[in-house]
């Protein structure tokens, strides 16, 4: 009686270790940025957008080498969005169905590929198009709303 006992609790456990490693292996998150924890507080202060919040963008992906305080980082200027997104030719050739019309944001007719980001794509607050300064309502026909 009590050997077969002693065996239930064993397996019990045995069967009980394998499931949790499971649940550890598989369905944890990604391990914690090194200092910066990402609370509730946090996010609600500096929003993320969709496209990068779906990607679990953590602020160190972005604020890289910034120190370890939230309140005193910086924008990350071209040089942060291409350590992701490579080249602004690159950027250009992505959107090229739109040089056809010379409407390429990341072309255009005026300045080439040589724009800074943050004339048109924010981070933490609605992006704004540049080139609405000037094309006021024709941009809105040429051009999705900038992501
Ligand atoms: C996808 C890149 C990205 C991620 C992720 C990101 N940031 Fe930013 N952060 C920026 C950019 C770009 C700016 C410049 C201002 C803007 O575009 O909103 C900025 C500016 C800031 C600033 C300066 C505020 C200002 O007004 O200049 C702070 C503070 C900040 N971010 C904190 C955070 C915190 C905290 C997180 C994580 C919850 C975070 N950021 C995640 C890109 C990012
Ligand atoms: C840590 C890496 C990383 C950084 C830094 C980063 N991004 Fe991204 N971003 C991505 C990835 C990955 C995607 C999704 C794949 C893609 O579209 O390239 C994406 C998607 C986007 C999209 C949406 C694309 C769509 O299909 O609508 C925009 C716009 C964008 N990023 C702009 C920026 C800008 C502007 C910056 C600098 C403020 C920046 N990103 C910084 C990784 C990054
Ligand atoms: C003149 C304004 C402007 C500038 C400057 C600009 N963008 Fe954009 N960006 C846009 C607009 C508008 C779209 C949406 C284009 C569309 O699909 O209609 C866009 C789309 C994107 C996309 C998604 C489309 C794609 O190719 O995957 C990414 C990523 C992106 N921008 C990143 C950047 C980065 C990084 C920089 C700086 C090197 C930058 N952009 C500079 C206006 C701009
Ligand atoms: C400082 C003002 C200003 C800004 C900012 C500006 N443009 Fe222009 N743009 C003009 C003027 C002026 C013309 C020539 C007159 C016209 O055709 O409307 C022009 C002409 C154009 C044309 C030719 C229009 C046509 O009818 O053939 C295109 C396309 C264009 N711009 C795209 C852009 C894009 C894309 C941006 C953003 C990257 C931009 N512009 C930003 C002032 C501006």
């Amino acid at each position: 009686m009590r050997s077969k006992k002693t065996l239930f609790t064993v397996g019990f456990f045995v069967i009980l270790s394998a499931v949790s490693f499971l649940i550890a292996s598989e369905g944890s998150p990604p391990p914690a940025s090194p200092h910066v924890a990402m609370t509730p507080e946090l996010k609600e202060k500096y929003p993320i957008k969709a496209h990068h919040a779906k990607l679990s963008l953590r602020c160190t992906d972005c604020h890289e080498k910034q120190g370890d305080n939230p309140e005193d980082f910086k924008a990350i200027g071209d040089e942060g969005c291409l350590s992701c997104h490579k080249t602004k030719q690159y950027l250009a050739d992505r959107l090229k169905f739109m040089d056809a019309l010379h409407v390429n944001p990341h072309n255009s007719i005026h300045d080439g590929p040589k724009l800074y980001c943050d004339e048109c794509h924010n981070e933490h607050k609605p992006s704004d198009n540049m080139c609405l300064s000037c094309h006021s309502n024709d941009v809105k026909i040429w051009m999705r709303k900038t992501p």
